[in-house]
């Protein structure tokens, strides 16, 4: 059986899969609810005036109609349905590494090129540089240059990241994060595929003729989902050696002291 962290996490993994498949329902039928809430929020916004006290500010003014506390909205955190659609975009993103045969149109790929482009650095370095490979010859050939990275010759494209030197690993970090949720944003599924150890990656620059000089290390690999399920693991709670699902919030999180978790 796997380790208790990982069963909890791939708990709680399903249940964010789980309302994240029923999304769509729940936002419908919440949409009203929701609507009610802005409503009733935009009413106190204008009724209240702007010196008013903090909680005075989060009360119903004395002519409307009076909110128990605990019912108020105001007080509620949001439900999902009411959170902007970006960070949305931003919860969801997932590892896809099953893609479809659909090609990514040359306008969607500049896009998203272009997202990574304008990546702040460290003072503005802008340590980087990116090979962009469609080839499948050499998609099937970068696949192999990594302890997890079969499924770069299934991809449609693979963006290879690089770096002045190591010493921008954090930067590299950033840059491939944006990569990634510009796909997402456009439909498409990403997974940042490693090539390890040092001798691959020198193998993978020799093939790209990038400068020896150069730090090499991630890539991401991009295409539409090949389903549905593409960014799913089954029943499985490990994705091969990988745990499924995240911490829970109260393990990932201390509030003004390290360690204290309310
Ligand atoms: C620095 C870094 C390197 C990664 N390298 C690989 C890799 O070589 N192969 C792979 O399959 N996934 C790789 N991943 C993807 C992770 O496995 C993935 O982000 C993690 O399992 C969470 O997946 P999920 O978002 O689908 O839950 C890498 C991720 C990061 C941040």
């Amino acid at each position: 059986m796997a380790p208790l962290h990982v069963r909890v996490h791939a708990r709680e993994h399903e249940r964010d899969e789980r309302r994240e498949q029923h999304l769509p329902q729940l936002e419908e039928q919440k949409s009203q609810t929701a609507h009610q809430a802005a409503t009733h929020r935009r009413t106190l916004a204008t009724d209240v005036p702007a010196h008013a006290t903090h909680r005075s500010r989060h009360c119903a003014p004395a002519n409307a109609k009076p909110v128990k506390l605990k019912d108020s909205l105001v007080r509620r955190p949001a439900p999902s349905s009411e959170l902007p659609k970006e960070t949305r975009l931003l919860r969801t993103l997932r590892a896809v590494r099953r893609f479809a045969d659909r090609p990514i149109p040359d306008d969607v790929l500049r896009d998203i090129l272009e997202v990574g482009r304008r990546t702040g650095s460290s003072k503005n370095a802008q340590p980087w540089e990116l090979v962009v490979v469609r080839d499948r010859e050499m998609l099937k050939q970068l696949s192999q240059l990594g302890g997890f990275a079969g499924y770069i010759a299934g991809a449609q494209v693979d963006i290879v990241l690089v770096m002045d030197s190591a010493n921008n690993a954090f930067d590299c970090g950033r840059l491939a994060e944006r990569l990634m949720l510009a796909a997402s944003a456009h439909g498409i599924g990403s997974c940042i595929a490693s090539l390890f150890p040092d001798e691959n990656a020198r193998k993978a620059k020799d093939l790209l003729g990038i400068p020896v000089a150069r730090w090499v290390r991630q890539t991401v690999a991009l295409g539409y989902p090949a389903d549905e399920n593409a960014t799913r693991a089954g029943r499985s709670r490990t994705v091969g050696v990988v745990p499924i699902g995240r911490k829970p919030m109260d393990e990932f999180v201390s509030w003004e002291r390290y360690g204290k978790r309310t």
